[in-house]
């Protein structure tokens, strides 16, 4: 195969782009709870809150969870539902359930896992976070892979081939970025790498001017930063969800996810329009809302409507509650479900 050449020989100098980083990292990184007196547990708890959130969206629930949880123990002993109340607001909730589930099989585990591989077996740990741990907290040399890391990976060698998907771009990338890992100090070094992914090598508008590896950077030498990586572009599919507000006697109608529901398993939201029957279409919502949630682009139009306009029978509804307004603060409601209830109850009532 034909070597290509690269803007400061990122291959023959894998050293040099490790020690580049690594004392760029030692100035600059960000001050993080869970960098400071870091502990398996904490690496393991923030890990599990970074997965596809971003670090100042995960600070105060950190800093909360460790004050309530501070421990495998107390984590494993606590009850699902309060765990997920802590959860609340931060997405993808099969992530704190698993976190429990993990802290109770860890509690019965000795020695705890020391490998990748082990962690994988562990609930709600892929490779990302396999490495992640293990790398951070254990020393283990595995390098992390993942969307910051991706684009620091195709910019540095200008890979333009297309990427149907992420898990392709790992697969083809992550020969690469494990060889770039500083063994004697893998933790920081993948640490590094996602903070430069986060802070420097931004998808868009990249600081290359505080790059401290844009020396070894062949998308910088060419001046074309921001064309890597080359992904598919995801087809939005557009949908509509009709939801009702419903406040009577002081309680508010929400309607509880079935506990088997893939996602948002338990929570409790609006209630959707459709099984009521009602004719909305005339109708003006009193807020409208529209989310995107993985390829969904999602419309929501909320209309208020009396307990009157609600037949007693679909009221029966084992799904259904009505939660006194005093009390909605307990009930686990999603992110944007809590926004849309608090400015409803606001505006409204
Ligand atoms: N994203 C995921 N894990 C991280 C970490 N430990 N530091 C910075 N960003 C991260």
């Amino acid at each position: 195969m034909m070597q290509r050449s690269y803007a400061l020989n990122l291959l023959d100098d894998k050293v040099g782009f490790g020690r580049a980083l690594i004392n760029w990292y030692d100035e600059y990184q960000r001050d993080l709870p869970w960098r400071q007196a870091p502990t398996l547990y904490k690496t393991v708890v923030s890990e599990f809150m970074l997965q596809q959130t971003q670090v100042v969206t995960v600070l105060p629930y950190f800093e909360r969870w460790l004050a309530i949880f501070p421990d495998f123990k107390t984590l494993a002993e606590a009850p699902e539902a309060a765990v997920v109340k802590q959860w609340e607001g931060l997405g993808y909730y099969t992530r704190a359930r698993n976190l429990k589930k993990l802290a109770m099989v860890f509690v019965n585990l000795e020695p705890p896992p020391k490998t990748p591989e082990g962690w994988q077996a562990l609930p709600g740990v892929g490779p990302y976070t396999a490495a992640a741990i293990s790398s951070i907290a254990q020393g283990y040399p595995q390098a992390v892979i993942d969307g910051n890391v991706v684009r620091i990976a195709t910019r540095l060698i200008a890979e333009g081939r297309l990427f149907g998907g992420s898990a392709e771009a790992h697969r083809f990338l992550s020969p690469l970025v494990q060889s770039l890992l500083n063994v004697e100090r893998p933790g920081d070094h993948n640490q590094a790498m996602m903070e430069l992914g986060a802070t420097v090598c931004t998808k868009a508008n990249p600081l290359c001017v505080k790059c401290p590896v844009s020396a070894f950077c062949e998308a910088f030498r060419l001046g074309t930063p921001e064309s890597f990586p080359v992904l598919l572009k995801k087809v939005l599919v557009r949908r509509q969800v009709a939801r009702i507000c419903c406040v009577h006697e002081g309680a508010i109608l929400l309607e509880r996810r079935p506990s088997t529901a893939r996602r948002l398993a338990d929570m409790y939201e609006l209630p959707h329009a459709e099984p009521f029957g009602l004719l909305l279409e005339k109708e003006i919502p009193v807020l409208i809302k529209k989310r995107g949630i993985a390829q969904e682009i999602i419309e929501e139009p909320i209309y208020q409507v009396m307990k009157e306009a609600l037949s007693d029978t679909t009221l029966t509804r084992a799904d259904l509650h009505w939660v006194p307004i005093s009390e909605v603060d307990q009930v686990t409601l999603s992110g944007p479900h809590r926004r849309w209830v608090k400015a409803l109850l606001e505006k409204l009532y």
